[in-house]
């Protein structure tokens, strides 16, 4: 598979290990920062082609797939660019941010005839994968929570963190859109939500929000809570807790409780950093595999849209009990 990933900051260089691990090998590279782009070279040890511009890019290289690594606001037309230059398109989370995007992404994916897979890595997880396999089909209640840290230093490392254009929100856009997606992955997607956001600790510093909660409810009943902070003081392990099916089951990255018995589940050290999870490994080989395979992925446009609109729901919200659906 010949790749070429398309921003070269902190997530890069876990793609670049990941694709190398699914046997994949980068043909070309793009960022507008001259440094960013020395920086990645030199830390994943790659001397593919350099491009400034990713149109460039996408018109001279002969890669398979395309990874999208760049700030939010520029997923989108990325996704756009790089399945209608008939590449299979790799992207970072979220898909995007802006509602009136998701139709158009999904209508080029289907047109182009090509697979577009989001990292959503943390449903490769084994604590994950085995909470929702515990929890049966229709689990009656969760909650899911993220404490993290995020500082000025972390807001001005980028020029697009922190804002509402660039960024398309806070801790629930970027942080804590993994947990939530967890969430609506082994509940299904729930019908409404009430939701209040909040700046906490960066008030002045940031525009978007830095702490939320939410409570989740569908039609038949059944409910779930959510709360997310990069106000934390620390990182600590994020954590989903599942009702269903007879059982009480929590999840952390590396850890399965199920009715009070703790089970470890992790092994070794990630490839990123601890709190990204290591499933980026598992994922682009998974994508690769269903690309090799010409089988479906199953973390494609459809399925990576429902947490954005779940998080477009919750900034809707404003305390309010709000569709989840724009359309009502
Ligand atoms: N899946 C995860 O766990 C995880 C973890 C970290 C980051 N991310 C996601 O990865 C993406 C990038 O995050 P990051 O932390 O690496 O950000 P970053 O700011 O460190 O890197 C972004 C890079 O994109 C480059 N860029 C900006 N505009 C560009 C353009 N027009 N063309 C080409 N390059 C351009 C910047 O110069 C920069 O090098 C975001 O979507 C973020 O949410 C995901």
């Amino acid at each position: 598979m010949k790749a070429a990933i398309i921003g070269l900051g902190a997530i890069a260089p876990v793609h670049a290990q990941a694709i190398r691990r699914a046997g994949g090998h980068i043909v070309a590279v793009c960022d507008i920062d001259k440094d960013q782009a020395a920086r990645f070279r030199e830390r994943a040890a790659c001397d593919a082609p350099l491009f400034p511009d990713y149109r460039a890019l996408l018109s001279s290289t002969d890669a398979d797939v395309v990874h999208i690594c760049t700030p939010h606001y520029l997923h989108a037309e990325m996704i756009l660019a790089a399945l209608q230059s008939g590449r299979h398109v790799l992207c970072e989370k979220p898909l995007c941010i802006r509602e009136q995007d998701i139709p158009r992404i999904l209508h080029a994916e289907k047109e182009s005839g090509k697979k577009l897979g989001v990292c959503l890595q943390n449903r490769y997880a084994a604590s994950n994968l085995a909470a929702r396999a515990l929890a049966g089909d229709s689990p009656r209640a969760a909650f899911g929570s993220v404490v993290w840290e995020r500082g000025v230093a972390y807001y001005r490392s980028g020029p697009w963190r922190g804002r509402w254009e660039t960024e398309g929100g806070g801790v629930m856009i970027n942080q804590a859109l993994h947990t939530l997606d967890l969430l609506l992955w082994i509940m299904g997607m729930p019908d409404t939500v009430i939701a209040s956001t909040e700046n906490r600790h960066l008030n002045g510093e940031i525009e978007v929000e830095d702490t939320a909660s939410a409570l989740f409810r569908f039609r038949d009943g059944r409910s779930f809570n959510f709360f997310a902070t990069t106000a934390g003081g620390a990182d600590m392990p994020v954590q989903i807790t599942v009702c269903g099916n007879g059982h009480t089951i929590t999840a952390t990255p590396d850890t399965l409780t199920c009715d009070g018995n703790v089970q470890h589940t992790a092994a070794g050290k990630p490839i990123g950093k601890t709190v990204w999870g290591d499933g980026h490994a598992d994922l682009v080989a998974d994508f690769y595999d269903a690309i090799r395979s010409a089988r479906p992925f199953a973390i494609d446009g459809a399925e990576a849209a429902k947490v954005v609109r779940a998080i477009l729901a919750m900034y809707r919200s404003a305390g309010r009990e709000v569709p989840l659906s724009e359309g009502g």
